[in-house]
């Protein structure tokens, strides 16, 4: 039986701990997909204004990922200019998912209730995609969440079939990785984002 000191100390080491991992680091084995169902619950513990709950998971597992990783360099090609495309910037894209295992395309969907400000969602399918990263951190999972190539743009929008007013906030690589906790860095002093009133 855990100790609420200990509960809060193991929870605190895995705020702390978590960390970004470039896909390319990741060594190819397949999450259960038990896990990754575990983790999609748990995102869905995340505060919303009005429970309106923005989140929406598109998840790829397997081959799938190397399909999606092939059609999102395809989705660079068609909507870059010629003189600004990049053979290497398809080849990144392309490859990204090669050794990951699952990749999640993480995405809010603006809902009816016109009371609650598009900022707000975002702001809890941001706190849903937390859930994720932290619970992966506590499973020793790799994660990586990227925005580059397409992720931002209304191609990924139309591809991953989402409406006008939704958004796609990035593309979560998930898979194993060797030391994936492990101490991070900060640039700038806490101090220096928090100002203090009494
Ligand atoms: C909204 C968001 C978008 C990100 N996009 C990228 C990205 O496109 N490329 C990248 O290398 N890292 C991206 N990252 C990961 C950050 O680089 C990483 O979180 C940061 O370097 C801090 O490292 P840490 O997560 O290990 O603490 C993104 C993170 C967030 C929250």
């Amino acid at each position: 039986m855990t100790t609420v000191a200990q509960r809060i100390h193991d929870l605190d080491q895995v705020i702390r701990l978590r960390r970004t991992t470039k896909p390319e680091k990741m060594n190819g084995n397949s999450i259960p997909e038990q896990t990754i169902r575990e983790l999609l619950e748990l995102a869905d513990w995340a505060p919303t204004h009005a429970y309106t709950e923005p989140w929406y998971f598109v998840v790829y597992a397997g081959e799938a990922v190397k399909r999606f990783c092939k059609d999102h360099a395809e989705l660079y090609k068609q909507h870059t200019p010629e003189d600004r495309f990049q053979a290497g910037t398809y080849e990144k894209l392309e490859h990204m998912g090669d050794k990951a295992s699952h990749l999640i395309a993480l995405c809010m969907k603006r809902g009816d209730n016109p009371n609650i400000p598009v900022l707000e969602e975002i702001a809890a399918t941001s706190c849903a995609a937390q859930n994720i990263l932290l619970a992966a951190a506590a499973r020793e999972l790799a994660v990586y969440w990227g925005t580059g190539g397409q992720a931002l743009k209304p191609a990924m929008k139309e591809y991953l079939g989402l409406g006008e007013a939704d958004q796609v906030l990035g593309l979560l690589y998930l898979g194993y990785a060797d030391n994936v906790l492990v101490p991070g860095k900060r640039n700038k002093p806490l101090e220096q984002k928090i100002k203090w009133v009494s």
